[in-house]
Order: C-alpha cells, then sequence, then structure tokens
C-alpha cells in the first residue's frame, strides 16, 4: 500500500520520540511490502523561528496534500512571551481546524505490567483500567471570540465557549459509534447546572441517543468526572465531551495508566485523514537528553495505520511489540519502578524494533 504521511517533528522532545517512530514505520514498511513516503514540514515554536509564524501555510498544504499527519510535540518557555497569534501551540489549533479534525480520540489504557506505576490503590484497578475519551476537537471556547476590553472595574480578558447544535452532533455520534464498537456505555460530560452550552450539548445527546438504542448514555458533570476518573475509574467506558474538558479530563485518565508518556491520540474528521500525535507536550526540562519515552507516539502510529490505512495487522504488530518491550521490564524514567530496565529513548525505539514481526 502507497501511504503518504506528513511529518512534524515540533520542538522539544518532538524530534526524538517521532525520530524513534519513523523507524518503527520504516521497519513495518519493509516488513509487510508497503510504500510509506514521509515529508517533513516545521510547524510550533521552530516554525515561528525559521518564518516567523507556527504554522507555516506551506506545512497546512502538506497535511492536506497527504493522507496522515504524524506530529511530535510543540511549545516551550523559549516561545511562552510571544503573543497568542505566534505561539506554537497555535500550530497545532491551526492544523486541527485546518485539517477538520473534530473528533479527538485519546484511549487511556493501564497496561498490566505498568501496573506499579498507576498512582492509584491495587484494589481501585482492578484487572485494568480501559478508557475512551472523545474530545471534541474544533469548537468550544479554544476558537470562540476572545480578547481584552477595559470594563468598570479597569482591564478584562474574555474568551467564549460557543457550540453549535451540528457541532454537538457530529461529536455525539462518533462518541456513540466508539461505544458501539466497546462496552457500549456513554458517558457525556459537561457542566449543565451553569452552562448554557451545556445545556444545549446535554440536549443533543438526549436526542441521539434514540438513534443508538444498544448504547446506554450517561450524563456527567465536569468536576464529577474529574473525581470519580480517580474514585471508581472502571465504571468509564467512553467519555465523550468539549474541547476544554476533554483537555483536561484526558491528562487526567493518562496519569491514572501509569504514564502521560505513554498515551496516544488520533484526530479524525469526515474522511480518513487524520492527525496522529501524544497527548504529553514537549517536555523541554528532558529534550535532547535521550529520556523521553517514545511509545506515546510509536502506538500514535499504530493508530494511524489502523485509522487512516486500514491496516489493522501492522498496527497490532506495533502494539505487541511494544508490550513485549515492556514485558521484558524496559522502562524509561517516566515509568520507571524498582527492579526494572533503565533505558533511554533511543534503546526503547530499538527494543521495539527488533520485536516487530
Ligand atoms: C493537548 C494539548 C493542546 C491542547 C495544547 C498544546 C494546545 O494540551 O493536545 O491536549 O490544549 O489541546
Ligand atoms: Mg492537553
Amino acid at each position: 500500500m502507497d501511504c503518504k504521511i506528513a511529518v512534524i517533528p515540533g520542538d522539544g522532545i518532538g524530534p526524538e520520540v517521532i525520530g524513534e517512530t519513523v523507524k518503527v514505520l520504516k521497519k513495518i514498511e519493509k516488513l509487510y511490502g508497503h510504500s510509506f513516503n514521509f515529508t517533513e514540514v516545521l510547524a510550533g515554536g521552530c516554525a515561528y523561528d525559521v518564518e516567523g509564524v507556527p504554522l507555516p501555510d506551506k506545512t497546512l498544504e502538506v497535511c492536506r496534500e497527504n493522507d496522515a499527519v504524524l506530529l511530535g510535540a510543540v511549545g516551550g518557555p523559549k516561545w511562552d512571551t510571544l503573543p497568542g497569534e505566534l505561539r506554537p501551540e497555535k500550530a497545532l489549533l491551526g492544523l486541527r481546524k485546518g485539517l477538520g479534525l473534530y473528533a479527538n480520540l485519546r484511549p487511556a489504557i493501564l497496561y498490566k505490567e505498568l501496573q506499579s506505576a498507576c498512582p492509584l490503590k491495587p484494589e481501585i484497578v482492578g484487572d485494568g483500567i480501559d478508557i475512551s475519551v472523545v474530545r471534541e476537537l474544533t469548537g468550544g471556547i479554544y476558537f470562540g471570540e476572545r480578547g481584552r476590553r477595559e470594563g468598570e472595574n479597569g482591564p478584562e480578558a474574555f474568551d467564549i465557549e460557543v457550540y453549535s447544535q451540528k457541532e454537538i452532533e457530529r461529536i455525539g455520534r462518533t462518541g456513540f459509534k466508539i461505544a458501539q464498537q466497546r462496552g457500549k456505555k456513554l458517558c457525556s460530560v459537561d457542566k449543565a447546572n451553569i452552562l448554557e452550552s451545556s445545556r444545549l450539548w446535554r440536549s443533543v445527546m438526549e436526542e441521539l441517543s434514540k438513534e443508538f438504542p444498544d448504547v446506554e448514555l450517561s450524563h456527567m458533570y465536569v468536576d464529577n468526572a474529574a473525581m470519580q476518573l480517580v474514585r471508581d475509574p472502571k465504571q468509564f467506558d467512553v467519555i465523550v465531551t468539549n474541547n476544554m474538558f476533554g483537555d483536561i479530563l484526558s491528562d487526567e485518565a493518562s496519569m491514572i495508566t501509569g504514564s502521560i508518556g505513554m498515551l496516544p491520540s488520533a484526530s479524525l474528521g469526515e474522511g480518513n485523514k487524520g492527525m496522529y500525535e501524544p497527548i504529553h507536550g514537549s517536555a523541554p526540562d528532558i529534550a535532547g537528553k535521550n529520556m523521553a519515552n517514545p511509545i506515546a507516539t510509536i502506538i500514535s502510529a499504530a493508530m494511524m495505520l489502523r485509522y487512516t490505512f486500514g491496516l489493522e495487522k501492522e498496527a497490532q504488530s506495533i502494539e505487541n511489540a511494544v508490550q513485549e518491550v515492556l514485558k521484558q521490564g524496559y522502562r524509561t524514567g517516566d515509568i520507571m519502578s524498582e527492579g526494572m530496565k533503565s533505558v533511554g529513548t533511543k534503546e526503547v525505539g530499538e527494543l521495539i524494533i527488533e520485536e516487530l514481526k
């Protein structure tokens, strides 16, 4: 199969984790006789340094022309004082919006091998955690009007949360469909006791649930959901929520699975095109030190093979190799525990490649 992949290493640990991931993909390409065509482009702080903008037009163009985008991470203290429009994070928003990727899938799975890295008590975790967070990605407060103005008591700032019925319907449908393929339980998280946008969200979900009678829909306020995730994470199957709440809850969900360095994500739109990235950030403090965990990015590449290219066998072979390396006791610092073998970014990449069959 011919696969055209735009690659955005980005900033901080981005280039390191992407480096290992591309090597893994090249091994898959050879093993399974595919042709992967990688085109590397700039986005984030490194793009700002060269082009003066975090998301050059050329980058968006290349991403549009390719079937999938594989991204490392963007951002860092070097660019923290730039105005909002020029910050590296703006590149992510521009890519999500520009490519129409409104559905962000963030699976939070606690691997058996990593149970000791999970901060929750064993009796809470039981035989494991497997939650799928479905986050709306191109609407809400991330994209609403924002600004500064002079108020009665001096300067003010505002950010507006807007959701259209259409936007809620399409992400809701994604949530229901994913629940159908899993445990058939969908929890819609909102703040309907306060926010009007959440009240619309809730009523749209209710309406949609008539189309999916086999899925059990429940609603939860976001503050309660944050609490329930640590109190009893096993109650959740699929969580569907807005952009802002999904950002926060997916970080929380990642921590209970042992490490934010383990979790992948897929951002999808109407077609097969997708952007795949780890949910962690650019971790500037450990950048360039061969310390970052490349697994989240490597599993994101597996998601890419599965969702954009329909290469299920190849995706599974990556996931199995990751599990095998964990089983053998190899760990980067973020998931290190007693008795395990400490390794760096490159070693993890090499070990996974060796395990690919
Ligand atoms: C994420 C990140 C981004 C977000 C930032 C870096 C813009 O936190 O993908 O979760 O808030 O969406
Ligand atoms: Mg986030």
